[in-house]
């Protein structure tokens, strides 16, 4: 079994029981590498309770600190949490500029807990849409937590997966159009490299919250794979004990990738296929 190595900050107030249970989620079988979050259903959390929408938001960010820490614990080494789609621009411009207003609060609030846990923040999405106040926070944090190597956690914002594509076309395009690369030597691999994901391998583990059974424009390209987990639960409400529940879910699952169940040996004669097919 992996030990368990400690994050300093939240080994404070990490009970013996959650120690217990990430010992029992490390050594039920592997821990994705890369684990991707849909956190859908803050409105809904809010208004069933009487609350605006904005309160759902703000309840939100607690489920993204203990499920960064988590995930930084259990030793997965990328999380990316679509946190702002390029539909959602669409939104009330009271609930954006609420969501923008949160977005610089979080990010000031959590940049040294995020550091002292060695959390690497990046962030992809088209970041130059954002306030302009938003967009030096992020920078700030980021810059300051580059040379950490724990967990990198990857912020969506202003983020689709159909904008990454268009993106990545056009600059596979100019590359074409300049002689560097010819229309045969685009691969998959190539695609992958001129995504805003190209330094990140794909998700292992893709979850979403609040029930709703679509991908909602997340990433399109990199998701081909990966294995999905649904819960009811609203954003606000998903905690690291769900998150064990979607790794336990995870571990149980048969990543045949277009292959035959591994270990499937039976061998068939001519004879026998014709017989069958005929
Ligand atoms: C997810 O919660 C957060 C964002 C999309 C910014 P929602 O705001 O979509 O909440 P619901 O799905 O309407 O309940
Ligand atoms: C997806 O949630 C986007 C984020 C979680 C940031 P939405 O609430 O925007 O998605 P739909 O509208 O239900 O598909
Ligand atoms: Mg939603």
């Amino acid at each position: 079994m992996k030990n368990l190595e400690p994050l300093t900050l939240t080994n404070i107030d990490q009970t013996e029981e959650d120690k217990a249970l990430q010992e029992k989620v490390i050594s039920a079988g592997s821990i994705p590498n890369h684990i991707a979050i849909i956190m859908d259903g803050n409105g809904r959390w809010a208004e069933d309770k009487g609350n605006i929408r904005l309160f759902g938001h703000k309840a939100g960010v607690e489920s993204v600190r203990d499920v960064t820490e988590s995930c930084a614990q259990l030793g997965v080494k990328h999380l990316t949490l679509y946190a702002f789609s390029t539909e959602n621009w669409n939104r009330p411009s009271a609930e954006i500029n609420g969501l923008m207003k949160l977005l610089v609060n979080s990010l000031q609030n959590e940049a040294e807990r995020l550091h002292k846990n060695n959390i690497k923040l990046v962030s992809i999405g088209q970041i130059d849409r954002l306030p302009d106040t938003c967009q030096s926070k992020l920078q700030e944090v980021i810059d300051l937590t580059k040379d950490n190597d724990r967990l990198e956690l990857c912020l969506a914002l202003s983020y689709s997966g159909r904008w990454d594509i268009i993106e990545a076309v056009k600059k596979v395009s100019k590359e074409v159009q300049n002689g560097n690369i010819s229309p045969e030597d685009i691969d998959d691999e190539l695609i992958s490299a001129h995504l805003s994901t190209a330094d990140i391998p794909d998700p292992d583990l893709i979850i979403r919250t609040s029930g709703e059974y679509r991908i909602s424009n997340f990433l399109l390209w990199q998701l081909a794979y990966s294995e999905l987990y649904i819960t009811h639960t609203f954003w606000p409400d998903f905690r690291r004990d769900e998150l064990y529940e979607a790794i336990f879910s995870y571990q149980k699952r048969d990543r045949r990738y277009g292959k035959v169940k591994n270990g499937y040996t039976k061998r068939l004669s001519q004879a026998v296929i014709n017989k069958i097919i005929s």
